[in-house]
């Protein structure tokens, strides 16, 4: 049994966890929007909000999902957004090798209504690779603009009277890549061009600019030193790739795959202390934007350097999510949390089916992974300060170069109280915590997520394998709290 002594310093607020961090993505990409979001309005098989599928609004409202990322990923550098609007224009869908029939009866309007029934910001991701700065322009002001202009006209045609009012715009998705293969510089160049004109269109927009690794965050942030006021946010993507098998993972990938998960923040803080140079003493703020990050399982994939000869044909990226992919989501919160006066947004990808998805369909069937109640669980953070928590006393986890502790939480403070959520990551000792919350009287709410296994995943057959249970807190008086974690768990405890 490990024994950890944690300390929550509530006099030391971090800063404010921007419900933006909380964000989701999703793909015109295998099952993500048709079939797991969008049935359409002709079907009836399974009830529908207007052609979204309830249950899974349903679920994912109550996860929720304070920010929704749209249409791609690799897709955006291909879609043309009039293919979705008004009578809709058959186009190969073109995402991640694969080429589909994609008939856009997902289009702007219906992903406007998608947001509106989660409770979602919208964040819209524009065309570099194949459209055009007019393309873009045009659709900024067909969803913006409240003049009496023609594009404005035909969206209020289209069912929309009120402007979408849309803040967050991509210019360009990984276009190192799969976005046009682009050079830092030539990127840069380009995005100036776009970012220019975007904001003669709407001066109130957030732009994203795509960032890569180092070397090219460095290359576009000094080719564009002078016009750093043209950006808002710099977009990077973190994928898990080094974790094994999805299931059938040893001890060693199960420790793997969270400390991979511990790295993101690593890279979030160094891509911010980039941008820091290159902004100096200029008063403009540039946030970073992780605006796609996960775990991707060789089985839904066909590259990458660990065990890409398991990924599964056809390729779907679909993927089994175990209670160890929900622990890593926990790990990676911690740092969303240390890091939010700097990352001004996240988007786990992806939001239903595809990749690290909280909530899974299968025909009429609809279920949600353990990583869904790894979400929930955070649910009191969203919105409220970032607390540091020390830990004062407690082993550490197997296998970490760093030293990290085998049990590690996230704490914030709201009116309300404080919530703590902890992260065992030890795969096979339970731990007996005992954490220090000053000023608090009563446990208002605590729930556990485990399982037998932290390879135990939920199915349509099983859809409550593994799921939030209550949880009992002992109060030791002064402050101190008493939690008995199993191995490979998380927990939070709302304290009042
Ligand atoms: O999320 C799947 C793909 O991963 C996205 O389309 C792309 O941006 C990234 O490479």
């Amino acid at each position: 049994m490990l024994d950890t002594h944690l300390t929550v310093r509530t006099d030391s607020p971090i800063g404010t966890i921007s419900p933006r961090l909380y964000g989701h993505f999703a793909e015109h990409l295998g099952r993500c929007c048709y079939d797991g979001l969008w049935l359409g309005t002709e079907q009836t098989l399974v009830p529908t909000y207007g052609g979204f599928r309830k249950d899974v609004v349903d679920a994912l409202k109550a996860m929720p999902v304070p920010l929704l990322r749209w249409p791609g990923g690799c897709y955006a550098d291909h879609y043309h957004w009039r293919d979705g609007i008004g009578e809709r224009v058959r186009r190969l869908g073109l995402s991640c090798g694969l080429q589909v029939e994609d008939d856009n009866t997902l289009g702007t309007h219906e992903f406007m209504a998608l947001c509106r029934l989660l409770g979602a910001e919208p964040y819209l991701a524009g065309n570099m690779g194949s459209g055009s700065v007019q393309e873009l322009c045009d659709w900024v002001e067909y969803c913006n603009s409240g003049l009496n202009t023609s594009l404005a006209a035909e969206r209020v045609a289209n069912g929309a009277r009120k402007p979408f009012d849309v803040k967050l715009w991509g210019v360009g998705n990984e276009n190192w890549g799969c976005g046009g293969n682009y050079d830092a510089e030539t990127y840069a160049r380009e995005y100036r061009r776009y970012a220019t004109m975007l904001r003669h269109v709407d001066t109130t927009i957030e732009l994203v600019a795509c960032g890569q690794e180092d070397e090219w965050n460095l290359k576009f942030l000094q080719t564009n030193q002078r016009w750093l006021n043209l950006m808002d946010h710099l977009s990077i993507h973190r994928y898990w790739i080094h974790g094994g098998p999805e299931l059938n993972f040893t001890d060693e990938q199960y420790y793997g795959l969270l400390s991979e998960a511990d790295e993101t923040e690593d890279f979030v803080k160094r891509t911010a202390d980039y941008v820091m140079d290159a902004l100096g003493t200029s008063s403009h703020r540039i946030g970073i934007a992780l605006d796609e990050w996960g775990v991707w399982h060789p089985e839904a994939r066909a590259w990458g350097p660990d065990g890409a000869e398991l990924h599964r044909e056809p390729i779907t990226y679909e993927q089994a999510g175990t209670l160890r992919d929900a622990l890593s989501i926990g790990v990676t919160l911690e740092g969303f949390h240390h890091q939010c006066n700097v990352l001004t947004l996240a988007n786990l990808a992806q939001i239903v089916n595809v990749l690290h998805a909280p909530v899974m369909t299968d025909g009429a069937a609809m279920w949600v992974t353990p990583s869904y109640y790894a979400l929930q669980l955070h649910l009191p953070h969203i919105g409220a300060e970032a607390l540091p928590v020390d830990v004062t006393h407690g082993a550490t986890m197997p296998g970490s170069s760093k030293g990290v502790s085998a049990v590690t939480a996230t704490a914030s403070s709201t009116e309300a109280g404080v919530a703590v959520t902890l992260v065992n990551r030890h795969i096979s000792e339970g731990a007996s915590v005992v954490v220090n919350v000053a000023g608090m009287s009563r446990v208002a709410n605590a729930g556990l997520l485990a399982g037998d296994s932290p390879r135990a995943v939920n199915s349509a057959q099983d859809p409550d394998c593994v799921k939030v249970a209550p949880l009992n807190v002992g109060a030791d008086g002064a402050g101190l709290w008493r939690i008995e974690l199993p191995a490979h768990s998380m927990a939070t405890v709302q304290l009042a």
